[in-house]
């Protein structure tokens, strides 16, 4: 196991009713707030109301910004960040799931610095201030309510790129898992995928002694490979929706990488795909994740026949310890199918003629490797794609 700092500093609300607390717990933020939020699900299901009311009672003054689309983009990162100046906001309260919590981060990063949001994540100049940010989260999937990171697609050439320092975390969530009764079932399967994502990333690992946090890794994928038929079968079963909602912050928030080093390409790839396509970024998962697995297993055999044996309970075959492995990765894709995901590009809607140009984009023209389990080049991550058509 390696050394490591693990810092999760976000207070986490949890429960029904939990909204009720947000303007009380925003007051804590500062005197005026930006209530951002995406296209309109928060009015449609009578949360907006809710929040202004709690906002309005704690006695907190606050200016809003709608329209955060998935996949959020940096326009309306630049208008957020304009209205905060005027209004003198001093912090952001993001209303909804990992689009308008990034979109959030990068509005209370460039509010306060001199020069473009856009230096942050093009990697041109790092973060050393933000406003603080509070979130009443409505979907579990990206984990971006505890997590170091926010992405954002800037639409001049469609770079989706991400930014990961601690200062962006969030100070409050704020998690009802009643909130996500709402949620389409398609939304709810590709929230699923994006944490099953979230925990084989760190996963599949090359440091060694690292049993304990494979363990939580395995529960928590146990814990969504469960839950979500449930849901999809009723979605307001509570219990079911409490764990994925909590599995989900805990697949996200550093917890299951403490001491390990993750691997990381399968999501850069993806993000070349939902940057172009638009196509949400968990069902993106499903496609790329299956196809990385069956391109680099062979690296280490063992660890994907743990992980076929502990969490698809495939039995072992001493003899072909290759065929447990591969079974693991056919579970997995069965697993996808079964709730729904698609699991090639063609079933994605995606046509294969730009893969040259993502391989480009993704290692920036083959000038970087992609990945730490196996370090990724240019060919390796279009060959990766040509597995997935
Ligand atoms: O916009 P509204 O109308 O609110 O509808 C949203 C949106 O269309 C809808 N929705 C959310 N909660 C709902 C609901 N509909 C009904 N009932 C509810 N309770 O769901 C749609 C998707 O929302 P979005 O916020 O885009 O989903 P998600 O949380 O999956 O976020 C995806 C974004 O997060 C990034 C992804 O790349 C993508 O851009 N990620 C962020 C990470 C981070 N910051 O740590 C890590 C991830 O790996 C990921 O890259
Ligand atoms: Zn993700």
């Amino acid at each position: 196991m390696d050394n490591f700092v693990f810092q999760s500093p976000t207070k986490i609300i949890f429960g029904r009713g939990a909204e009720k607390h947000v303007g009380e717990e925003v007051k804590l933020l500062g005197k005026k707030v930006l209530l951002h939020y995406g296209g309109g699900s928060i009015k449609k299901f009578g949360l907006y109301d809710r929040v202004v009311k709690s906002l309005n009672d704690a006695g907190v003054d606050f200016i809003e910004l709608g329209g955060v689309k998935p996949n959020p983009r940096l326009s309306l990162v630049r208008e957020g960040i304009d209205l905060c100046r005027k209004n003198n906001v001093d912090c952001i309260l993001a209303v909804g799931g990992g689009s308008v919590i990034d979109s959030s981060k990068a509005i209370a990063i460039g509010t306060i610095y001199d020069g473009d949001v856009w230096d942050f994540y093009s990697g041109k100049s790092s973060v050393e201030r933000s406003l603080p940010v509070g979130v009443v989260l409505t979907i579990p999937a990206a984990g971006s309510e505890a997590s170091n990171s926010s992405v954002i697609t800037n639409e001049d050439g469609w770079y989706k790129r991400g930014l990961n320092t601690d200062v962006i975390r969030a100070k409050f969530a704020i998690m009802n898992p009643e909130l996500t009764f709402t949620l389409p079932p398609y939304q709810t399967i590709c929230g699923a995928a994006d944490i099953i994502a979230h925990v084989m990333e760190r996963y599949f690992t090359n440091t060694k002694d690292v049993d304990f946090t494979d363990r939580l890794c395995e529960a928590t994928l146990k814990t969504i490979i469960d839950n979500v038929p449930i849901v999809l079968k009723n979605p307001e079963d509570y219990g079911a929706r409490a764990q994925i909602m909590w599995a989900s912050t805990i697949a996200h928030n550093g917890l299951l990488n403490s001491g390990r080093v993750g691997d990381w390409a399968s999501h850069g790839i993806e993000h070349e795909l939902s940057a172009i396509y638009d196509v949400a970024h968990g069902a993106g998962l499903a496609v790329v994740f299956p196809a990385w697995m069956k391109y680099v297993y062979k690296h280490d055999v063992d660890r994907f026949v743990q992980f076929a044996v502990r969490v698809w309970n495939v039995d072992m075959d001493f003899e072909h310890p290759e065929c447990t492995a591969l079974e693991g990765i056919r579970r997995l894709e069965e697993f996808f199918s079964r709730i729904g995901l698609p699991v090639t590009l063609k079933e994605l809607g995606v046509p294969d003629d730009r893969l040259e140009e993502m391989a480009d984009k993704a290692t920036n023209n083959d000038s970087k490797t992609m990945g730490n389990f196996v370090k990724l080049n240019r060919e390796d991550v279009l060959n990766i794609y040509k597995l997935a058509r």
